[in-house]
């Protein structure tokens, strides 16, 4: 039987939020944030929206390369939103981040307001993907793009994986996600198993029919 008191990473999560202190390199940069970036090609004058945020490893970089535009960080995690809270006080372009306290599945934006969406390593805690992914539409404008993407920590090749180890977060099949964006409207939808910093993920991306 699967621990259900550990996390898809391996950590244990009877510890509450302080359990996010023992992993802060991993959640402060991280390349396959980074890489998101990249992915989502994240123009200057965009409205972004990055879901379940952490403590920034990519809202923090995408304030960085934003002249006009604006990052809305969302999570769930009081602490994790206060922490970035603190973080961004000294970064460049701190003014262009917002956060705000939400979900996936509930996203304080109004329809249509948001140009790119992005989650990494956020999805396999959502309670409803399918709500979640509705939920994205609707406040993607005609033409947005979204990408989520997850380290795949089940694979034998990822560092944190240990042999024997399962994961309790089980997420549905590629085939499913692409149902699901697809029959939720999504277009352009793909996914793709690739290796970022030498690490296996599983990237979704979809885009809102223009
Ligand atoms: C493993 S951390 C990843 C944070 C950050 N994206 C990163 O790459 O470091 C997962 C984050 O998802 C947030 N989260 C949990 N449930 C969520 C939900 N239903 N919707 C959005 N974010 C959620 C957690 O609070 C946490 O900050």
């Amino acid at each position: 039987m699967p621990d259900p008191h550990t996390d898809p990473h391996g950590h244990s999560t009877r510890t509450s939020k302080f359990r996010y202190l023992r992993y802060f390199g991993d959640y402060w940069n991280s390349p396959v944030n980074s890489h998101v970036l990249e992915l989502v090609q994240l123009q200057p004058h965009e409205r972004a929206l990055d879901i379940g945020a952490g403590m920034g490893p990519a809202a923090i970089p995408a304030a960085g390369i934003l002249t006009q535009g604006q990052v809305v960080a969302i999570d769930p995690s009081a602490f994790m939103r206060r922490v970035l809270g603190i973080r961004r006080l000294w970064r460049r372009g701190r003014r262009r981040i917002r956060i705000l306290n939400g979900t996936a599945e509930s996203i304080p934006v109004a329809d249509g307001s948001i140009d790119a969406a992005w989650a990494v390593n956020s999805m396999h805690h959502w309670a409803s993907i399918a709500d979640a992914v509705k939920e994205i539409l609707r406040v993607l404008r005609p033409g947005g793009r979204m990408l989520l993407l997850d380290e795949d920590f089940d694979h034998p090749e990822h560092k944190s994986h240990k042999p024997g180890q399962t994961n309790p977060h089980t997420m549905p099949s590629e085939e499913d996600l692409i149902d699901l964006l697809n029959s939720s409207g999504f277009s352009n939808v793909a996914a793709k198993q690739s290796t970022v910093a030498g690490n296996p993920v599983r990237r979704l991306q979809g885009e809102k029919p223009g």
